[in-house]
């Protein structure tokens, strides 16, 4: 278990950074996941307008075989943010083995590990090993803890790379592959470009949840860090940038005000209209995804696309 006074601290060093920075304010997407957001989270993957979970359960069910077969009979599975587990659990079912396969879930969150174990604990021949640790750190880990005859299949789906900057995922990714031997893979959920229109419902669907879970973030603020956000002074918004190819969620002022925040030892001034950038999704297209195989010094054996959402599943080999 980490210890709960650091966890507090970043959280208040890393939210006084983004709100006093010069120009665009901004917060960490990894902060809208506490045990709310995840299950906010989790509501917008059944939104009829976000299609993106869907799409890539589509693949796995029909394809989880496919991906099965072409990966080494030996393999440790090591999945980056397993939430619930529940997509894992069409690979690992699929992956029927003579020998045992381990499959370590890396999360910083307990609870959802603990989820994603009672998930996957009954599929035979499988078994659990949850790794509470940032996705790079719990990776090495893994990596250490191979067995010589094992390969490694490593799982990052969701389209959760989307959410980096795309410098920052090329750095990554590049990360991945340096605690990867030969003969590894990663298999890789790309979110692809698609009618603005289509994006903009789906980050700010008519129910109002990816609203509420974008939000969170600032009522998380008050709760954990002694904030004082008056929640109805502030509306969601999903916008397109067109230069990035990236939704970005924002959260704006709905009137000049301050806030302060007590465990960041800061006050903020407001004007009218302003915003927090709170997540930004990128939305691949095909070649950028080639090219990001091969900037990482990865080879893609195989893709699976979904066309009634456009998403794809990638299966790169660690050359
Ligand atoms: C987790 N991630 C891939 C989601 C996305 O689509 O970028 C997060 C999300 N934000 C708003 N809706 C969903």
């Amino acid at each position: 278990m980490r210890d709960t006074l650091t966890i507090t601290t970043r959280f208040a060093e890393e939210v006084c950074e983004g709100l006093t920075k010069p120009g665009q304010k901004e917060l960490p997407s990894k902060y809208l996941y506490d045990a709310l957001g995840s299950r906010l989270f989790d509501a917008i993957t059944e939104l009829p307008e976000y299609g993106l979970t869907r799409a890539e359960d589509r693949i796995l069910e029909r394809h989880a075989r496919e991906i099965a077969a072409r990966v080494p009979q030996s393999i440790a599975i090591a999945e980056l943010g397993s939430g619930s587990g529940t997509k894992t659990r069409r690979i690992l079912s699929a992956l029927y083995r003579p020998h045992h396969t381990r499959y370590f879930p890396i999360e910083i969150s307990a609870t959802a590990l603990a989820a994603c174990e009672r998930e996957v604990r009954d599929i035979s021949a499988v078994s659990v090993v949850g790794i509470e640790r940032e996705y790079l750190d719990g990776l090495l880990e893994v990596a250490a803890r191979r067995q010589a005859y094992e390969h490694l299949l490593v799982l990052f789906l969701g389209s959760t790379i989307g959410n980096f900057e795309p410098a920052a995922a090329l750095v990554f990714l590049k990360k991945i592959r340096s605690m990867l031997e030969p003969g590894d893979f990663l298999l890789l959920g790309t979110d692809l470009l698609k009618p603005v229109p289509v994006l903009l419902d789906a980050y700010d669907d008519p129910l109002g949840v990816t609203a509420a879970f974008n939000l969170n973030l600032l009522a998380r603020i008050n709760r954990e860090l002694g904030g004082n956000f008056v929640l109805s002074q502030f509306e969601h918004e999903a916008r397109f940038n067109e230069e990035a190819r990236s939704i970005e969620m924002h959260l704006r002022s709905r009137q000049a005000q301050t806030v302060s925040i007590d465990a960041a030892e800061i006050t903020i001034r407001f004007d009218a209209g302003e915003t927090i950038w709170t997540e930004s999704s990128h939305k691949y297209g095909l070649p950028e995804i080639s090219r990001m195989a091969t900037e990482s010094e990865f080879e893609c054996p195989a893709q699976w696309i979904d066309e009634e959402w456009l998403f794809a599943e990638n299966l790169w080999m660690a050359g």
